[in-house]
C-alpha cells in the first residue's frame, strides 16, 4: 500500500510531467501544408508568411498564427550583416532552419537555397535539398528563378520535396541587376516573368513568391495561377504577402522601401531598455534585494 503522500507525490509528478508535455505538443494543432496553401487560394483566403531565423522568434510568430515561415537567405544581411545574400552558405543555412523548426507547431517552413547550391547542377540541388529535409527537418524548399533551373527543379520535385518558386526580384541575381529597383516594368520582361510562373506551376511547384514587380502584374499572374503567389512590394492581388520579420517589427532601422509597413519600431523599443538596464547597473540599482539569492 502506498501512503497518502506518496500518492500526492506520483500525482504532482504526473502533473508536472504532462504540463512540460502539453506545453511543448500541441496534438491539437493543425498543421499548414501546401495543399491547404492551394485551398486557401481557392477559398480566396489570403496567406500570411513571414521570416524566421531563430527560435525565439519564430515561436512568438507560429504562437501569433502565420502560416508560413521561410527561413530567408536574407538571414545573410538581417542576421550576418552581410551587404548581400550571397555569401550565406548551406550550413548556417542550415542551423538558422533546425533552430526554426524546433520552434514551430502550426506553420508550414520553408527554407531558401542558398546561392551556389543549385544554380546549373540539378545533382547538387537535390543534395542540398536533402541535407536541409534531412538535418533541419524542414518542410519545403524555396529557389529564385525560372525556366533556367528547371532541371533542378524537377530532380527536387522527383525526390517528394515540395518547391516554392521565386520570381521578380532574385536578390541572388542581384550583381546580373545591377540594382534593387522594381523588375518586369517593360513589356519584355513582364511577359517573360508570366511564361516562367507557368513553368513553375507546370513543373509542380507548390506556389510562387513575387518579388518587387507592378501590382497589375502580380494580378495577372495571380489570376493566371492555380498555385498561390506570396507577393513582396508586388500589390494586393498577390494570393499572400510576406515580409521579412525584422523590418515589419522595425528591427532594422535604415531599411525604408516604399512596400514596408512597421508595425513596430523595435530598435528605439530595445535600445531605450538596453539604455535603462545599463543606468541601473552603473547606478547599482540592478540587482536589487529580491533579485539576489
Ligand atoms: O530571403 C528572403 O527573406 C526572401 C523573401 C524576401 C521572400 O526570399
Amino acid at each position: 500500500m502506498i501512503s497518502v503522500f506518496k500518492f500526492l507525490i506520483i500525482l504532482r509528478m504526473f502533473s508536472d510531467h504532462n504540463q512540460t508535455f502539453s506545453m511543448s505538443v500541441h496534438t491539437d494543432v493543425k498543421r499548414v501544408t501546401t495543399h491547404i496553401l492551394q485551398a486557401m487560394k481557392a477559398k480566396g483566403e489570403k496567406i500570411a508568411m513571414l521570416t524566421a531565423y531563430d527560435y525565439s522568434m519564430a515561436r512568438i510568430l507560429d504562437a501569433a498564427g502565420v502560416d508560413v515561415l521561410l527561413v530567408g537567405d536574407s538571414a545573410s544581411n538581417v542576421m550576418a550583416g552581410h551587404e548581400t545574400t550571397l555569401p550565406i552558405t548551406l550550413d548556417q543555412m542550415i542551423y538558422h532552419a533546425s533552430s526554426v523548426v524546433r520552434a514551430v507547431n502550426r506553420a508550414l517552413v520553408v527554407v531558401d537555397l542558398p546561392f551556389g547550391t543549385y544554380q546549373g547542377n540539378s545533382k547538387l540541388a537535390l543534395e542540398s535539398t536533402i541535407r536541409i529535409m534531412k538535418e533541419a527537418g524542414a518542410h519545403a524548399v524555396k529557389l529564385e528563378g525560372g525556366g533556367e533551373i528547371a532541371e533542378s527543379i524537377r530532380r527536387i520535385l522527383k525526390a517528394g520535396v515540395p518547391v516554392m518558386g521565386h520570381l521578380g526580384l532574385t536578390p541572388q541575381s542581384i550583381y546580373k541587376f545591377g540594382t534593387y529597383t522594381v523588375r518586369a516594368r517593360e513589356e519584355a520582361e513582364a511577359e517573360k516573368l508570366m511564361e516562367d510562373a507557368k513553368i513553375l506551376q507546370e513543373l509542380g511547384c507548390f506556389a510562387i513568391v513575387l518579388e518587387k514587380i507592378p501590382a497589375h502584374l502580380t494580378k495577372k499572374v495571380s489570376e493566371a495561377l492555380v498555385i498561390p503567389t506570396i507577393g513582396i512590394g508586388g500589390g494586393v492581388d498577390a494570393d499572400g504577402q510576406v515580409l521579412v520579420t525584422h523590418d515589419m517589427l522595425g528591427i532594422t532601422k535604415d531599411f525604408q522601401p516604399r512596400f514596408l509597413r512597421r508595425y513596430l519600431e523595435l530598435f528605439e523599443v530595445i535600445q531605450k531598455a538596453t539604455e535603462a538596464y545599463i543606468v541601473d547597473v552603473k547606478r547599482r540599482d540592478f540587482p536589487s534585494d529580491k533579485e539576489q539569492y
